[in-house]
């Protein structure tokens, strides 16, 4: 029987990382390619919220933030999440648009990071993709002023049903300011733990003309 770990005592935490090795030959032509195949085992292997990903903005005092967001999106050009343009990473990115993404797959034993340069989709794209949204999630993207204080959770209540009856049975419209960002990688590390925290970081940097691989020490 497995005992249960003691939440106190964090710094005994240690798990042992297997056998499963990232070496260069296992590497695909560019990141985006080599995430898809990542992307692809986390759902196949059943991980909770396969697409969840950190994301850290710079505040134009030069201070860090991250939280959790959804990625809802990836092709060539990027890695693609959802949000309210207002919100406190809304405001940061129009500012920095210098972004950093992580998503931590710790049951297989590995992470991606992604740095790059986030941009606001086009208005259609963003639409296309609120327009397949649940009813619910449309009227809380309008209801709810994100990142901003709200004196009671009755207050925010109140607008949502506000905004169920300005609506009806209609469609629910994109808000005017929500939408999507587009993650431009210009680094991304795929990381795999190893025995004996000889684990494998290997990394792509863009180049002019498309990508140099690396591997750095663990
Ligand atoms: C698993 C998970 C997924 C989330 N997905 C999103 C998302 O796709 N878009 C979003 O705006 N917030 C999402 N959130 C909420 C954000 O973490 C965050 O609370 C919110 O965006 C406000 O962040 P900000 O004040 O830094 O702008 C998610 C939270 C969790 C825990």
């Amino acid at each position: 029987m497995s005992s249960t770990p003691d939440p106190d005592a964090l710094a005994a935490l240690r798990r042992e990382y297997g056998d499963a090795g990232l070496d260069d030959p296992d590497l695909s032509a560019d990141p985006v390619a080599m995430f898809r195949r990542w992307m692809h085992d986390t759902v196949v292997a059943g991980l909770h919220e396969p697409n969840a990903m950190v994301v850290s903005t710079v505040s134009a005092q030069g201070r860090p933030s991250s939280r959790m967001v959804l990625l809802k999106g990836i092709d060539e050009r990027g890695f693609v999440f959802y949000s309210n343009y207002d919100s406190r990473k809304g405001q940061e990115l129009a500012g920095n648009p210098h972004v950093a993404l992580l998503f931590p797959w710790h049951d297989l034993q590995r992470q991606v990071r992604v740095e790059g340069r986030a941009e606001q989709v086009r208005e259609e794209e963003s639409a296309a993709y609120f327009g397949t949204r649940p009813r619910a999630s449309q009227l809380g993207a309008w209801a709810s002023p994100q990142s901003n204080e709200v004196p009671t959770r009755d207050e925010l209540e109140e607008r949502y049903a506000e905004m169920e009856a300005r609506f009806g049975s209609g469609d629910v419209p994109l808000p005017p300011n929500w939408g999507g960002y587009r993650v431009h990688p210009e680094v991304v590390e795929f990381w795999q733990g190893r025995r004996g925290r000889m684990h494998d970081r290997l990394v792509y940097r863009r180049t002019g003309e498309g990508w140099e691989t690396v591997r750095l020490a663990p």
